[in-house]
C-alpha cells in the first residue's frame, strides 16, 4: 500500500499543526499551502518534513497540482474580516478542486458548532454571512461524492486562553491579567483541546467506514468561565480574573463601539449545551481536560502571561 498523502489547510495554526505532527508520525505525506514560507510556523513545520507550498486560497492552479498528489484533505478554514464571503468561496473551490483530481477520496472538515444569527451582529465588522459560511459547506460536502467525509463541530478552543489567541479574543487580557467579559462567571464553556480534535481527524482518517458521513459535536470537558480563569490562574501563577460587565456595560460597548468580541461571547452563551460529552466518550478517542492542557503547554502559558504580576 502506498502511504496516505494530505492535504491540510491553515497547518500552521494550533489545530494543523497538532495534525500534521500525528500524521507524521504515521509517515504520512503532508501538503500544506502558506503566503510566508518564512514564518517561524512555516519554518518549523518544514523542518518536520511537510511540504510547504507557497500559495493563496485563491491560486487555483497551484491548489490542483498539489491535490493531484494527495488522498486525503484536512478543510479548516477562518473567516476572513476582510470579505465576509471568502470562507464560504475558498471552502467551495478547495472542495471541488479536490473532488476534480479523483485521487482524494476522504474529507475530514473541521467546522464548528452552529453559531445562533445574534441581533446584536448589525452593530459589528462580523456579519450573518461569516456566521452562516460553516453550515453553508457543511451542507455541500455530501454533495461531492467522496468515498468518506467526516464534518467535526468543536466547542471553545483551550487555546483560546493562550497567545496568540487570546490577545485577539481578549484584548489586554494578555498585559493585564484582567479578561472583559459578557459571560457571568457561572456560564459555562464547552471546551476542546486542538490535539484532541487532531487526534478525531487521525481517527476519521483511519477508520472511514465507521467515521463517513457523521457529524460529531466535540468537547473533553465543560467548565464555568470562573473555573477557567481559576485554574489559568493556578497553573501560571498569575494575578488573572474576569471583569463581569453588566448587560447595559456590553450593550454600550456593542453599540457605540462596534465589540464584536463582546457579541461574540453573547452569541457563545449556552453553546456547551450543544455537545454530549458522553456521547463523544462514545467514539473512544481520549479527551484531556482544561488543566491538563494548561499543564502540557506551560511553556505557552508562561509565554503568554509573562508581564502579568504574580498572584496574591
Ligand atoms: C515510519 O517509518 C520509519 C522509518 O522508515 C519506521 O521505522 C516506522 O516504523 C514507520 N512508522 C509507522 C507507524 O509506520
Amino acid at each position: 500500500m502506498t502511504t496516505p498523502s494530505i492535504f491540510i489547510t491553515s497547518a500552521t495554526g494550533c489545530l494543523g499543526t497538532s495534525l500534521a505532527c500525528q500524521l507524521l508520525s504515521l509517515n504520512w505525506s503532508i501538503h500544506t499551502t502558506t503566503r510566508d514560507p518564512s514564518s517561524p510556523a512555516a519554518i518549523a513545520l518544514s523542518s518536520l518534513g511537510v511540504h510547504i507550498h507557497q500559495a493563496s486560497w485563491d491560486s487555483t492552479k497551484t491548489l490542483l497540482n498539489i491535490f493531484k498528489q494527495c488522498t486525503h484533505l484536512f478543510l479548516n478554514l477562518m473567516p476572513d474580516f476582510t470579505n465576509e464571503n471568502n470562507e464560504l468561496v475558498w471552502g467551495k473551490s478547495i472542495l471541488s478542486l479536490a473532488q476534480s483530481t479523483g485521487t482524494i477520496k476522504h474529507v475530514v472538515y473541521s467546522s464548528g458548532l452552529p453559531l445562533p444569527n445574534h441581533p446584536d451582529l448589525v452593530y459589528t465588522f462580523f456579519t450573518p454571512k461569516m456566521c452562516q459560511a460553516k453550515s453553508e459547506i457543511e451542507k455541500m460536502i455530501p454533495e461531492f461524492g467522496f468515498d468518506s467525509w467526516t464534518i467535526l463541530q468543536p466547542g471553545f478552543f483551550m487555546a483560546n486562553f493562550l497567545l496568540p489567541k487570546v490577545d485577539f479574543l481578549f484584548p489586554g487580557a494578555s498585559t493585564s491579567g484582567i479578561f472583559s467579559l459578557a459571560y457571568s462567571p457561572e456560564d459555562n464553556l464547552g471546551l476542546v483541546d486542538p490535539e484532541d480534535i487532531a487526534r478525531f481527524a487521525v481517527k476519521a482518517f483511519l477508520k472511514p467506514e465507521k467515521f463517513h458521513a457523521r457529524k460529531i459535536r466535540l468537547a473533553g470537558e465543560k467548565l464555568s468561565v470562573e473555573e477557567c480563569l481559576r485554574k489559568l490562574a493556578e497553573v501560571s501563577g498569575k494575578d488573572i480574573k474576569g471583569r463581569y460587565l453588566t448587560e447595559e456595560e456590553v450593550d454600550k460597548e456593542v453599540k457605540e463601539k462596534g465589540n464584536a468580541l463582546l457579541v461574540v461571547q453573547r452569541m457563545n452563551k449556552g453553546m456547551d449545551e450543544l455537545v454530549d460529552l458522553e456521547e463523544v466518550k462514545g467514539w473512544g478517542v481520549e479527551m484531556g481536560g482544561f488543566e491538563g492542557f494548561l499543564r502540557r503547554e506551560r511553556e505557552v502559558v508562561e509565554e503568554s502571561y509573562g508581564r502579568v504580576g504574580r498572584e496574591i
